[in-house]
């Protein structure tokens, strides 16, 4: 059942699809919720057994109780646990219990902020709150978690479907600058015999940094390059940031001027701020006119031979905006000479400091939507949808009959009929290796199926335990990239010491493909999760609801990865009997089978271990070096009190829309 209650005067955000076949009952209270609509908030009392999941990419457990989440899309590049915001705002949470007669979720459409009080206040106490007052409240309730979600993804449409290629495996570095660089890359992983399917380019193969130019001295004939490229069955995938450089000359920019395509202030102007190429301007991706406008640039690349993009910068992540710069300097001058005591040191520091994505900024500019104009913060969660919506309409219209990868660092829920997402700039750090395997099922939950972190990390120093480490609990995850950061230390696969222990992994990942590719089609095309929290499953079982560091992915695999550093084993909690695979390489494995409860499982370095239902099917390809040469006559299938026929294996050509 789906109910829903309106506070305020909501704006349309496109969330909710617009031909809706699932009845929705308008209502006025919702049960055992307490509404307050001049405050904006809905409050529940949370018993002791109840489990709380939900909100997509945010910092913590799977279970979100015990924080304040805070959804208002965020460049930062820090994801602690003290942290209330990330790159997304994905406001669907489902509340359960293990002796549920019904499950319940809830979604707030509301762009603008809104605060999620899980038990962070009164322990016992779940608080939601719209900035604004002016949201639609959707309460959906079902027998089964599993039936909140399917109810859920019924009205926000279908998940976005990216081609086969893109759940090989990727290789990007913030840094590679030239043509040499990449065909280095490539050249190396060719060498190593490691199978790779795409090569990212991050912003340096532009020129100057601006959107949808090539640097035609570092890549001196990239049409050329690409389909060379090609040929070796790697896609190159460029990135595309939201900020249009100003740039006298720059048709983007000039079309955008005269056109009015760009943000506005209160007074008319247009909003000067920065990002990577110094001074941009923001299209405003809440008109349709801009939308087509900015979508349609893709064929500039596209032309070109790409078939694949990552929208970034989005949030839109602003470096300065000139109207704040300038009052930083005309205060700065304010301490100059002084002998700054602890107030004004502090005052000083935090004046420096409020310089890139200050919230001031986000208060600057307009949006023109359905004819009206709206103050950004109130709808800032849109922004990186909308970009992506522009994206991904264009890219259809401009190839109807094929797939093109997106996906894209902002995103609100809808975004997902788009593009998929990465979880951003996390770090090589352990604790980011547990959190990328958390924020999955809550993803899917919102039907964001196809996405992954930055594998290895992004920002510090990665270690070479903690790549093998990460590419074995990534091993079905659909997006399955190696990115880091410009002055980290090198981490593609062939830079460590262990290349055969790196190879058999990312081996075994192409084997896999025939088990990842079925099970997310069938997720996307039954509106289902890929990745599911265990309680989703053995939902009368109370420790499946504690378990933080399993989830299941698709119908016949668990994942219990070793997320620990120098730890050669890992306890597991079996929900029920189930097949140890120990994976030594795709073709080099021992199979055990384990009765229901606690086991201490040994898993060496780069062993990968997955755990296969009673009743159910793992098919297994001979790998190739490319997603595009695997031969599925090749497939073998291990099995667990099941024949193969139990098995749906999908497939398709991989690359058309029509599915
Ligand atoms: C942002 C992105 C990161 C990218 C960098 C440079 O930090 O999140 O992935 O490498 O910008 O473009």
């Amino acid at each position: 059942m789906i109910q829903l209650l309106r506070m305020g005067n909501p704006i349309h955000t496109g969330a909710i699809i617009d031909n809706i076949e699932t009845d929705i009952t308008y209502v006025e209270t919702l049960p055992a919720w307490k509404i307050d609509k001049a405050l904006g908030t809905l409050e529940k009392q949370l018993s002791d057994t109840m489990t709380v999941f939900g909100l997509g990419e945010t910092v913590r457990g799977i279970n979100k109780r015990g924080w304040i989440y805070v959804s208002n899309n965020s460049d930062d590049p820090n994801h602690t646990e003290d942290k209330h915001s990330l790159y997304a705002s994905q406001n669907f949470l489902l509340i359960t219990t293990p002796d549920a007669e019904m499950v319940e979720g809830v979604f707030i459409d509301d762009p603008g902020t809104v605060t999620f009080d899980i038990g962070y206040t009164l322990l016992d106490r779940l608080t939601i709150r719209s900035g604004s007052g002016n949201a639609d409240i959707y309460r959906i309730t079902a027998r089964t978690a599993s039936e909140v979600v399917h109810l859920f993804r019924t009205i926000i449409g279908q998940s976005y479907i990216p081609p086969k290629w893109a759940f090989g495996f990727g290789q990007s570095r913030w840094g590679y600058q030239t043509m040499e660089d990449i065909q280095n890359v490539y050249d190396a992983y060719h060498n190593a015999s490691i199978p790779i399917d795409s090569i990212y380019l991050d912003i340096d193969y532009m020129e100057r940094y601006k959107d949808f130019t090539i640097n035609s001295t570092r890549f001196p004939d990239f049409p050329a390059f690409v389909k060379k490229m090609q040929k070796n069955n790697i896609h190159l995938v460029p990135i595309i940031d939201a900020g249009v450089k100003i740039e006298e000359g720059y048709d983007i920019y000039e079309e955008g001027c005269e056109n009015d395509y760009f943000v506005k202030k209160e007074n008319g102007e247009r909003l000067v701020a920065a990002v990577w190429p110094g001074r941009v301007h923001f299209p405003d991706f809440f008109k349709p006119e801009v939308q087509d406008w900015f979508g349609q640039k893709y064929q500039i690349l596209i032309n070109q031979g790409i078939d694949g993009f990552w929208n970034d910068m989005n949030e839109p992540a602003i470096f300065y905006t000139d109207d704040h710069l300038k009052e930083v300097f005309d205060n700065l001058e304010n301490y100059r000479n002084q002998n700054l005591d602890i107030q004004s040191f502090f005052e000083f520091k935090a004046l420096v400091s409020s310089i890139d994505n200050n919230p001031e900024d986000y208060r600057r500019f307009y949006h023109e939507h359905e004819g009206k104009l709206i103050r950004h913060d109130k709808v800032h969660n849109l922004y990186g949808f909308y970009m992506t919506k522009s994206a991904g309409e264009a890219l259809k219209r401009i190839e109807p009959e094929k797939r093109t990868l997106l996906f894209s660092r902002s995103s609100y829920i809808g975004m997902h009929r788009y593009g998929g997402v990465w979880t951003g700039d996390n770090k090589s750090w352990w604790s980011h290796l547990l959190l990328a395997l958390q924020q999955l099922p809550a993803l899917n939950m919102c039907g964001f199926l196809y996405s992954g972190s930055d594998m290895g990390g992004f920002g510090a120093d990665c270690t070479e335990d903690l790549m093998a480490r990460w590419l074995e609990l990534a091993i079905l995850t659909p997006l399955y990239r190696n990115h880091t950061s410009l002055g980290s230390r090198f981490q593609e696969l062939y830079r460590f010491s262990c290349i055969d222990g790196f190879r058999r992994i990312i081996e075994l990942r192409y084997a896999l493909i025939p088990y990842i590719y079925s099970e997310f089609m069938k997720a996307a095309h039954n509106d289902c999760m890929y990745f599911q929290p265990l309680s989703f499953i053995w939902d009368a079982d109370p420790r499946a609801y504690e378990i933080e560091d399993q989830i299941m992915a698709g119908e016949s695999i668990m994942l219990a990865p070793v997320v620990h550093q120098n730890m050669t084993g890992r306890y597991v909690y079996l929900p029920e009997d189930m097949k140890l695979i120990r994976f030594r390489s795709w073709n080099q494995y021992t199979e055990e089978i384990l009765n229901k409860g606690n086991h201490y499982i040994k898993c060496g370095l780069f062993e990968t271990i997955l755990f296969l239902r009673k009743g159910h099917v793992l098919p297994l390809a001979a790998p190739a070096l490319s997603t595009a040469e695997i031969d599925y006559s090749t497939i073998n299938y291990i099995t667990y009190d099941a024949d193969p026929l139990d098995y749906e294996l999908y497939n398709d050509d991989g690359i058309s829309r029509k599915v």
